[in-house]
């Protein structure tokens, strides 16, 4: 269940036989390679080095290790940015970004599609049979460093087919996006410009049309390469590493066309770049928030349609947040368990080794840059090789009761037209989330229009635009729907809800939504009623079709929650005390057992099995019999994890 990233190219040869003898020892038995290996495999136009490669994959099979093969798209070399610097992507300003990092490329650069190809291709015609190749990984982290929204000239080409597939006419797409208003209509598609360099604001229905436009062009790209894959490499899996706290693009699109989800999991570095107060930022700077991994493993599971890995976890100190901390002792053993208590069918750490030269250096390995021995992380990572081994095979995961619908569109248009500074997709998913577990519920994350059937409690923090499919999902579903503000207040071009919001959830809870506000930071108002607490950030002005169904009214009398049987709307952004004492009405509701833990103590069930974290400093003692337990105690220290028996 433990894998490592490895770079024999960074490496003399003469270590290779010696890194793969030690891995093994240790527990591990996948090694990612290859991702940023191009300008080693062709340093030249055409010139082909690929034995080194070949060497290395039989080193490594040797020794008992199984190889996932990185496809090397995210590092195009000199020669080819030389050759074609119209693969170059453009920013929103129009200025080129250029070679000398990675991911130097634009989606839609019709020579960047062939030269992928023809790479892709080699390597899977050279490689597609080598036995010590379990599966491949595509690419690398699609999107990073702002990569998915490109302004060049390809991009704009691109854009314009897409919206005359989608219009069909231009008078359809003058319709559809509103541009009577301010004179911005148009009388052909070769007209359409980007959404950017004007002078204020651009319509918000084309940027939400270029960010879905983006976003396909993100699959399209990664379908192109496993379908090259899959032809030349039949039997091995593909998967792709995706990021954390990244709506970019929608990746359950993407996951459809993976055989799993696989994410890069860095718990503390994401503490330093999700906007969490700077007094939370303190404190989970050397454990990271016990719900900042978990989420995402959460998350990929279900774009991984029941199946992920950890690609990347980290092993130490990062060297890309703002500031990096050392992790405190025992949290790399404990990410690692609290990634298999999710699911997580392989957990493989970055990297191998630090590296003492060029941009990462200053990016823990799991063993040291000279390598003179295991880092602490390595020495972690040892440990749970260990008591894995001990453990013996992990039980499958089962369907968890509470589903949560998260909607990477939602994300897109909140921040097209955020209406209030903060209002912030990713901070409202993630505070429900938080919440719930907290309960010491397990969560699925599911997409809109995903069969809900099965749950007894859905959550959905906010879903701007519902869809017929998530619609009929929604009037499907036999548990408890909760839905957060500004649902259905959207069309899917982008305009207000013919009814008013929330637009089609009014069949489900009968409430219009008149009026909202956005709240400046310090502005919040009291909710009372069968639950408490306050609003900030955002607020509705909702009327109830029956005044019998308001289950909780704001400080001015107004309705805060409606519930019509099992479908509640909630009328502005929860606080802490608001999101706790909700997310508790909803499962005392829905019948769902549930636990008072401290706010840094955390369970998550793996089947039969419990499991156990602590990311706080005092002990806790676990309410469970000694005699089931399978790791560890019933006193949980700091970074302690327990498993048990239920
Ligand atoms: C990931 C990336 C790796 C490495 C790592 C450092 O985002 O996939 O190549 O850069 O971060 O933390």
């Amino acid at each position: 269940m433990l894998g490592v990233c490895y770079y024999p190219e960074h490496w003399s040869r003469d270590v290779w036989a010696d890194d793969a003898a030690r891995m093994f020892a240790m527990g591990i038995r996948y090694v990612r390679i290859g991702e940023f290996a191009w300008s080693r495999l062709e340093p030249r136009p055409g010139e082909m080095h690929l034995g080194w490669l070949r060497e290395a994959l039989d080193v490594l099979g040797a020794a008992g290790l199984k190889v996932v093969l990185g496809t090397p798209t995210a590092t195009p070399p000199k020669w080819l940015i030389d050759q074609h610097p119209d693969i170059l992507p453009v920013d929103e300003k129009g200025a080129v970004r250029g070679f000398g990092s990675r991911r130097h490329t634009s989606f839609s650069a019709p020579v960047w599609l062939e030269q992928s190809r023809r790479i892709v291709e080699i390597l899977a015609r050279e490689f597609g049979l080598h036995p010590a190749i379990a599966g491949w990984q595509t690419d690398n982290e699609y999107g990073c460093h702002s990569t998915v929204l490109s302004y060049g000239p390809h991009d704009l080409a691109a854009f314009r087919l897409w919206l005359e597939r989608r219009y069909g006419s231009i008078a359809a797409l003058n319709e559809a996006w509103g541009n009577v208003f301010w004179s911005m209509e148009l009388n052909a598609f070769s007209e359409v410009s980007l959404p950017c360099g004007a002078v204020t604001e651009t319509n918000p229905a084309a940027r939400l049309d270029f960010w879905r436009f983006s976003s396909d062009q993100v699959a399209a790209y990664d379908l192109m390469q496993i379908e090259i894959i899959r032809a030349h490499a039949p039997g091995r899996f593909i998967t792709h590493n995706f990021m954390g706290f990244f709506h970019e693009f929608d990746h359950f699109k993407l996951g459809e066309n993976l055989d799993f989800a696989s994410w890069d999991s860095y718990p503390l570095g994401f503490v330093e770049r999700f906007p969490f107060s700077e007094a939370e930022r303190r404190r989970w700077a050397e454990t990271s928030h016990p719900d900042v991994a978990p989420l995402h493993h959460d998350l990929y599971r279900g774009v991984g349609r029941g199946r992920f890995w950890v690609m990347e976890q980290q092993p130490g100190p990062v060297n890309w947040a703002p500031w990096n901390p050392i992790p405190r002792p025992g949290q790399i053993r404990l990410f690692t368990f609290e990634a298999l208590a999710h699911g997580a069918e392989v957990v493989s750490y970055f990297r191998w080794r630090q590296a003492s030269f060029a941009q990462e250096q200053m990016h823990a390995g799991l063993n040291l840059p000279d390598n003179s021995g295991l880092s602490p992380g390595g020495q972690e990572a040892t440990q749970v090789g260990a008591e894995l081994a001990r453990l013996g095979p992990l039980p499958a995961s089962a369907k968890a009761d509470v589903a949560l619908v998260f909607d990477y569109a939602s994300s897109w248009m909140t921040r097209i037209q955020p209406q209030g500074q903060d209002f912030n997709y990713s901070e409202l998913t993630f505070r429900w989330y938080e919440a719930a577990r907290r309960l010491g519920l397990d969560v699925d994350i599911v997409p809109p229009g995903a069969s809900l059937s099965g749950y007894k409690l859905v959550l959905v923090p906010s879903l701007l635009h519902v869809s017929d499919a998530a619609a009929a999902a929604f009037a499907a579903a036999a548990g408890d729907v909760l839905w957060g503000p500004r649902s259905g207040s959207k069309t899917r071009d982008f305009s207000i809800a013919a009814s008013l919001p929330p637009g089609p959830l009014q069949e489900l809870v009968p409430v219009r939504v008149l009026e909202v506000a956005s709240l400046r930071p310090g502005l919040s108002l009291g909710v009372e009623g069968e639950v408490s607490g306050a609003v900030e950030r955002w607020r509705e002005h909702v009327v109830a079709a029956d005044p019998a169904d308001i289950r909780a009214r704001f400080a001015d009398g107004q309705a805060a929650l409606v519930s019509k049987g099992n479908r509640h709307y909630l009328a502005g952004w929860p606080d802490a005390a608001l999101v706790k004492s909700l997310l508790a009405a909803m499962a005392a509701k829905a019948g769902l057992g549930t636990l008072t833990l401290p706010d840094d103590v955390r369970i998550r069930h793996r089947g039969p099995w419990g499991f156990a974290f602590n990311y706080g400093t005092q002990d806790f003692t676990l309410p469970v019999d000694e005699s089931r337990i399978l790791l560890g105690s019933r006193n949980l220290p700091p970074s302690g994890v327990t498993v048990w028996q239920r």
